[in-house]
């Protein structure tokens, strides 16, 4: 699959993300099983740890409007190269999406889609907390 709206979305989710102090604007879409996309970007304070990145951003919106499963989720920069999921992303990603798939989009529309356990092997879970 291409995912031409998908990544379309998270490039212009871009437009709303708030990167005060990084000026570095990321944009997400995330295609729940609703075939519903909800998108998201970077919002950032003037206490720097309170970051939120675009990627959880969308999912946070989407679990609190009930979604519950995911088919993929894509991730917009304005690099030539590719923005890629930081560590908490991924294990938001892994936790609440599962395996899905992560398109990650350049400025120019190219896409590089990769699985949930490849950009997370070996990852954390409920599992075992059981
Ligand atoms: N950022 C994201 O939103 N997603 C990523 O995949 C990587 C980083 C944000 C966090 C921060 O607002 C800015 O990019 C610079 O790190």
């Amino acid at each position: 699959m291409e995912y031409k709206e998908l990544a379309d979305k998270a490039l212009e989710a871009k437009k709303f993300s708030l990167p005060t102090y990084s000026n570095f604007h990321v944009g997400a879409a995330l295609l729940a099983d609703d075939n519903k996309i909800y998108t998201g970007g970077n919002i950032e304070t003037s206490s720097y740890s309170l970051t939120i990145c675009a990627e959880r951003t969308a999912i946070f919106k989407a679990i609190s409007e009930g979604e519950r499963k995911f088919k993929a989720i894509a991730i917009a920069s304005d690099l030539d190269g590719f923005c890629s999921p930081c560590g908490a992303c991924r294990q938001v990603i892994s936790d609440l999406c599962g395996e899905i798939d992560i398109v990650l989009v350049n400025k120019n529309k190219e896409t590089k889609i990769y699985k949930t356990s490849e950009m997370l092997p070996l990852a954390f879970s409920d599992d075992d907390l059981k």
